[in-house]
């Protein structure tokens, strides 16, 4: 399919197509335990309701989907080089884990959550801070692209190393989203690995989420039917970063 096509139809909004849930087990692990929590099984699909396989991602591109739960955002980034294996990081408070690397043909696909781990920036339907800048491109708040930026307080993190804060007042790396690749190529979340911060989230954000799903449950539903991938610039209205 078309960039333009994809683009347009991720416009109209999403069809949801029903997976049986299903759990890894000892996929990845945290070495403490708790930077490692399996969720739903969720296919990831197009904005046909399709199947997302790679070939429709573009390189260098920042897109969005929701998981484990219905109001949290994640980016989905394939990028120009395979992400590196096998990363060490940590968590604020010193606990380690290992993230594992990229998934896809050439191990170039790589899944975050997008709420930012210092003051929980995130894209929502009406504007994003925070998402991928392209290799060639450069921002305020790193002297290099391939990185995520988040222009609230700029911090910069690198999508091929698991995260991991480059620059900026964040302390910890963005949580990873486990992803593996079917054997027909489609592309599966499966958990999420890291400092999450979901809980923060919905505490600090109870007036937003109301306003975008009406009531706070709904937005604390768990994703269990697939999860529409759409580019940051139609998940947000507004993209603001610098
Ligand atoms: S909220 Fe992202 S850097 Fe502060």
């Amino acid at each position: 399919m078309e960039r333009r096509s994809f683009f347009k139809i991720c416009a109209k909004g999403t069809l949801l197509i029903a997976v049986s849930p299903y759990f890894i087990e000892g996929y990845l692990k945290a070495d403490d335990g708790r930077l490692f929590k399996s969720f739903n099984r969720v296919k990831l699909l197009d904005c046909y309701g399709n199947p997302l396989k790679e070939d429709i991602l573009q390189e260098e591109t920042t897109y969005v989907f929701n998981y484990p739960y219905a109001s949290t955002p994640c980016f989905l980034i394939k990028l120009s080089e395979p992400a590196t294996k096998e990363i060490r990081l940590r968590d604020e408070e010193g606990n380690e884990y290992m993230w594992k690397g990229g998934v896809g043909k050439d191990k170039k696909v790589v899944a975050y959550s997008a709420i930012c781990p210092h003051q929980l920036a995130h894209p929502n339907p009406n504007e994003s801070f925070i998402g991928y800048i392209p290799k060639e491109k450069k921002s305020m708040a790193y002297k290099k692209g391939g990185v995520i930026v988040c222009a609230s307080h700029l911090s910069a993190f690198d999508p091929k190393m698991g995260a991991k804060v480059l620059a900026g007042p964040a302390k910890e790396p963005m949580a990873s989203i486990v992803l593996d690749v079917d054997e027909d190529g489609v592309f599966w979340a499966n958990a999420v690995l890291g400092p999450a911060k979901f809980f923060d989230y919905f505490k600090s954000f109870k007036p937003e989420l109301k306003e975008f799903y009406k009531n706070i449950r709904k937005a604390k539903k768990l994703v269990s039917l697939g999860a529409v991938v759409k580019p940051l610039e139609i998940y947000s209205k507004e993209v603001v970063i610098y």
